[in-house]
């Protein structure tokens, strides 16, 4: 066994590509785990990245790329015990999470942070029922159905202006807003297209009319003592539309009850959730009032701006964690994120105009490298700091309107 050893004191990382080795392997090699492998590498650290087509972004930057079908539980394990990484951490939700708890169980892994957290969130039904029912979180109305008539139910049940969500889905698919009983049917049918698997069953919940939604990006790491200690990280605003992020800043303005309420409820769900890593809750904030909405044990999409805006961006803050390593949450400037789509369905595009983005003042770019894509499809980042979130969202989006992507 490798010199490096969770749950001792003393802590030492192997080296990579050596039988001492510290291996990690990353499920699911996005933007997001492409930049936690990253992170992971800084420390010496080896890694495996999965996912379920060739050339994925992290593919690109770790020791070892893999091509598996995720959920399935079989090629899973096949994969972990030919691997023997010390650790495993979920990018993405659609994943054989009961073979990651086997796993846990078993000893063979540590799953980050843990595989009941990976079970409880991949299905909005779980986390909803946590967060409301068991922690008594405040949240939006909701029901559940199974039927288009049980639908109709919900839906009254509810009220309208409504929202319909299938319990399995992620980045606003198959999710519609509701205003009236004559849209019931229409949200079903798309809702049964939309699902990440095919599980008729979906989750009405009321239309919060917020003032602004923030992603509250909490992080449990051990401290210097070795205890797990739960640390927040400045509040991100974010702007959504179609159910994925167009735009994100940091700090968000907030008053200091809001605040109070928003770091409680985050506080709340990631103990209930357990184990070390970074956490993003979504809230839904209006006056002093919040809502919890849900959340990712991992980074969020909307965290790319910690990129510019902190010490320590949210993927170095889940590869310490995750590693037992102390972590700062501490922001040194705002900024902003906008995001680059691919604005057409191609093969290796080309970006145009990258050198214009960057004469913007204060701005990067992250390019992901994905090999195909799709109109609507995440192909990069603009970042910009700036003296204010004013600024620095100017500044983003000026930088992602200037990258042009062409067909090759
Ligand atoms: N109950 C709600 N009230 C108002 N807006 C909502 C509600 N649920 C979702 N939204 C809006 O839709 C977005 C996506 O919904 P979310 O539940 O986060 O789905 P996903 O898992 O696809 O991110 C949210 O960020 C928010 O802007
Ligand atoms: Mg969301």
């Amino acid at each position: 066994m490798a010199a490096f050893a969770i749950e001792g004191i003393r802590h030492a990382i192997g080296y990579a590509v050596h039988p001492n080795a510290t291996r990690v392997m990353l499920l699911g090699a996005g933007e997001l785990g492409k930049e936690v492998i990253i992170a992971l590498q800084r420390l010496g650290v080896e890694v495996i990245a999965v996912d379920r087509y060739a050339d994925a972004p992290g593919h690109q930057v770790a020791q070892h790329a893999r091509v598996i079908d995720m959920s399935d539980g079989a090629a899973l394990r096949a994969l972990i015990e030919a691997e023997r990484p010390q650790l495993v951490v979920p990018e993405i939700e659609a994943i054989a999470t009961d073979t990651l708890a086997e796993i846990e169980a078993e000893g063979l892994a540590e799953v980050i942070p843990t595989a009941r957290a990976a079970q409880l969130t991949m299905n909005r039904e779980g986390i909803r029922r946590l967060a409301a029912e068991t922690l008594a979180l405040p949240t939006s109305r909701y029901a559940f159905a199974d039927s288009l008539d049980d639908l109709r139910v919900a839906c009254n049940a509810i009220g309208f202006p409504c929202l319909v969500k299938p319990v399995m889905s992620s980045s606003g698919k198959g999710q519609s807003s509701l205003r009236s009983a004559d849209e019931v049917e229409a949200a079903w049918a798309y809702a049964q297209s939309g699902g990440r698997v095919r599980l008729d069953r979906v989750i009405v919940e009321e239309m919060i009319d917020f003032e602004f939604e923030i992603t509250l990006l909490t992080v449990r790491a051990r401290d210097a003592d070795g205890e797990v200690r739960t640390q927040f990280c400045e509040p991100i605003g974010h702007r959504q539309v179609l159910g994925d992020y167009v735009e994100s800043w940091q700090p968000q303005p907030m008053n200091p009850v809001a605040l109070g309420r928003a770091r409680d409820i985050a506080l709340k769900v990631t103990d209930a959730l357990g184990g070390r890593g970074i956490f993003g809750v979504e809230l839904f904030v209006r006056g002093d009032e919040v809502w919890f909405s849900e959340v990712s044990p991992r980074p969020h999409d909307t965290g790319l701006v910690t990129l510019i805006t902190q010490t320590q961006s949210e993927f170095a803050l889940h590869a310490r964690a995750i590693l037992g390593l102390p972590v700062s949450t501490e922001m040194l400037n705002p900024g902003a994120s906008a995001v680059v789509y691919g604005g057409m369905d191609a093969r290796g595009l080309v970006f145009e105009g990258v050198d214009e983005a960057l004469a913007v003042p204060g701005t990067e770019l992250r390019l992901f490298g994905k090999p195909e894509a799709f109109e609507r499809r995440r192909m990069g980042v603009a970042l910009a700091r700036g003296h204010d979130i004013d600024e620095a969202r100017a500044r983003a989006s000026e930088a992602a309107s200037r990258v042009r992507p062409v067909a090759p």
